[in-house]
């Protein structure tokens, strides 16, 4: 076994991680914009010379406003797939039931915090930051997939937000406090489910012929596309409220455009294909579904 995770152990360990909403942000506190509230290594501002140093700052901001945004989506649509997950063996394993439902409790909680930082976030800052969605919409369309490739598409979140937390905000003493705490609250609970979802791919895949698989990988492929096109039209959205908060128009806007979009590539897909998690739960699908994603992964570098 590649791995030894289970649901009794996972439980446990979520349930000694639990917090509350006002342990991490309450209503009357409020973010401090004098500060980048992203790592650089997502947002990629500090590149950007068109912008001086106070503009980079509100586009980093303004990505920060994103992150919790699609992760709100995100979350929306894991919600439902846990549920229905769960549903078919309500009987059999006492620990597995607790933890999968424990899992998406944890979900509704973060799309609850989630919902209270955009509401504190707007008290603060001079514009409104647009939004992809109806998140309804999104998750229809994700949720259609073969079951396999929405679990893979979710692992491969859950695993994201690990490298993010450890990799770059963590040791980052420079960010915003607040947005700090959250992202560090968050890491701790999708810890556990990162691997709760390897047990859920683990038991989707069981049985599965390597056409089959192969079928579960294109599918994931079509959903990453359909999440890059959306990240797309999010980096016009953050533009135009990066133009409105600043007072000018970007002189080189198609460059920005690209470049921002690139780095949403690597914090929502990219990071996440390469995470050696992963990457271990589909080498043990196929060996084949593992070759076919790390050829993608370069391009969502
Ligand atoms: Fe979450
Ligand atoms: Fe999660």
């Amino acid at each position: 076994m590649y791995h030894d995770f289970n649901y009794q152990a996972t439980l446990t360990s979520s349930l000694r991680a639990q917090w509350q909403l006002d342990d991490v942000l309450r209503d009357d506190q409020e973010l401090d914009f004098s500060r980048n509230f992203m790592p650089e290594s997502l947002a990629r501002t500090a590149v950007l010379d068109g912008l001086n140093p106070f503009e980079q700052r509100v586009l980093n901001q303004i990505s920060a406003h994103q992150y919790l945004a699609i992760f709100g989506i995100v979350e929306e649509f894991i919600l439902p797939f846990l549920l229905d997950h769960a549903r078919p063996a309500l009987r059999e394993d006492d620990w597995r039931v607790r933890a999968l439902l424990n899992f998406a409790t944890e979900e509704a909680k973060h799309i609850h915090l989630f919902k209270r930082f955009h509401r504190t976030f707007v008290r603060g800052f001079p514009v409104e930051c647009q939004v992809i969605g109806p998140s309804e919409d999104i998750g229809a369309e994700i949720l259609h997939h073969d079951p396999l490739a929405v679990g893979l598409v979710i692992l491969m979140i859950e695993w994201m937000t690990q490298q993010h937390y450890l990799g770059s905000i963590r040791d980052d003493g420079e960010l915003e406090p607040l947005f700090k705490s959250l992202l560090r609250h968050h890491w701790m609970e999708e810890a556990q489910h990162a691997k709760l979802d390897t047990l859920i791919v683990d038991a989707l895949a069981e049985g599965r012929t390597e056409a089959q698989i192969d079928k579960a990988i294109d599918e994931f492929f079509e959903i990453g596309g359909f999440l890059d096109h959306g990240l797309q039209a999010q980096a016009g959205f953050n533009l135009a409220a990066l133009e409105k908060a600043i007072g000018r128009k970007v002189d080189d806007p198609e460059t920005l455009l690209a470049q921002q979009h690139q780095a949403a590539r690597w914090t929502y897909i990219g990071s996440g294909m390469v995470h050696a998690r992963f990457q271990a739960t589909l080498e043990t699908l196929s060996p084949r579904a593992a070759q076919r994603i790390a050829e993608a992964a370069p391009l969502f570098g």
